[in-house]
């Protein structure tokens, strides 16, 4: 494995980017940055290729990959429509964290990487070390997150080493990450377009573009099975087990005061405002209640932290479901297995 130096001017990314290209030209799997978390690339035509990454990370291969792409003419090669509503949000939000399940065509994108659907799930990342690897390798590259399947998304090159070292040819390290929660994944094959996964474009800034969008209704009904095949396992799991609190921190400190009545050692995960409120075994603060963009990026290098601890149990404060709020609390509820502790 290698790790190339931290990438900050997009003059120096070339070299870099050059031997990371080679190595997915030859089938390899290489990390590497995008805007939302680092991704695990391959060759998204080839098929042996693409099992590398299901067999690096451990994921069930009922589990489609999206497929990153630097220019609208790869788009077209590899679906078999784009309808209006697409245009407009390729328009708008393009190059960026808006993945698009669109048809796909017949014999352009490899089978393992749509799951056997007859669609495909397509985005341009916003980050120039991932376009120019897209550019220098000539493919459109598949690529999940890379971490372990059930760990938290990588949001440094670090994360990405500590989960896959041995395992994949390569990282290029382009720093943090930024926006620090997946793309938002949405299905522009029903009529009225489908958020399948709340990501980096908000609800409300896709209904200001093309009005009224539905969510996948198994996102708020765990009862349902998702759209989206890679919703329904339990992801960014800590090792501990965790619950969401609903309501005041002085109602979260009682929480946290039974556990360590029993003798369990106790996590909190908060934000600067409420940080020293806590008295608890490990307070993480993650970002701030003022902007929830800081908590989205810190989120899941927060959660890594906790499982350096020893706590038995985390109990963590929620956050409004507006906004990048919606992608938050979807992640803390899959993290948490949905225990949410309510104070009324
Ligand atoms: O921000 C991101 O989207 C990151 C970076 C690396 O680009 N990638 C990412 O990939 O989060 P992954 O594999 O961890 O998540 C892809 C999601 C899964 O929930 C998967 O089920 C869904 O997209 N998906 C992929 N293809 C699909 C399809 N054809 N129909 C419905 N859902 C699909
Ligand atoms: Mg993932």
């Amino acid at each position: 494995i290698w790790i190339v130096d931290n990438i900050v001017d997009k003059q120096s990314i070339y070299p870099q980017v050059k031997e990371a290209a080679q190595l997915l030209k030859s089938g390899e799997v290489v990390a590497f940055p995008t805007e939302t978390v680092y991704g695990l690339g391959a060759n998204a035509k080839d098929a042996k290729a693409v099992e590398k990454i299901f067999a690096a990370k451990g994921r069930p291969s009922d589990n489609p990959l999206i497929v990153h792409i630097a220019h609208l003419k790869q788009l077209e090669e590899m679906v078999s429509a784009i309808p209006d509503v697409a245009h407009t949000l390729i328009k708008r939000f393009w190059p960026g964290p808006l993945t698009l399940v669109l048809p796909k065509k017949e014999g352009v994108i490899s089978d393992p990487v749509t799951a056997g659907l007859p669609t495909v799930a397509v985005r341009m990342p916003a980050h120039p070390v991932a376009l120019a690897l897209i550019e220098a390798s000539g493919l459109p590259l598949a690529a999940p997150s890379a971490n372990i399947s059930g760990r938290p998304s990588p949001t440094t090159a670090a994360h990405v080493f500590a989960d896959l070292n041995g395992r994949i040819a390569g990282i290029v390290d382009g720093g943090e990450t930024g926006i620090g929660v997946e793309s938002t994944v949405l299905d522009c094959t029903t009529k009225v377009p489908t958020i399948l996964r709340p990501g980096g474009v908000t609800k409300e800034a896709l209904e200001k573009v093309i009005g009224n969008v539905f969510v996948d209704s198994a996102l708020t009904d765990e009862r349902q099975t998702p759209k989206s095949p890679g919703m329904k396992y339990t992801h960014y799991a800590p090792k501990s087990p965790m619950a969401i609190v609903q309501g005041s921190p002085a109602f979260l400190q009682t929480l946290v005061n039974k556990q360590r009545t029993l003798g369990k050692k106790v996590g909190v995960l908060t934000t600067e405002e409420n940080r020293s409120f806590y008295d608890a075994d490990v307070v993480l603060a993650c970002g701030s209640r003022h902007d929830l963009h800081t908590v989205a990026s810190h989120l899941y290098d927060t959660l890594r932290k906790f499982d350096e601890t020893d706590v038995d149990f985390i109990y963590s404060e929620s956050f409004p479901t507006e906004g990048i709020g919606e992608a938050i609390m979807n992640r803390l509820k899959k993290a948490a297995g949905h225990q949410v502790i309510d104070e009324k």
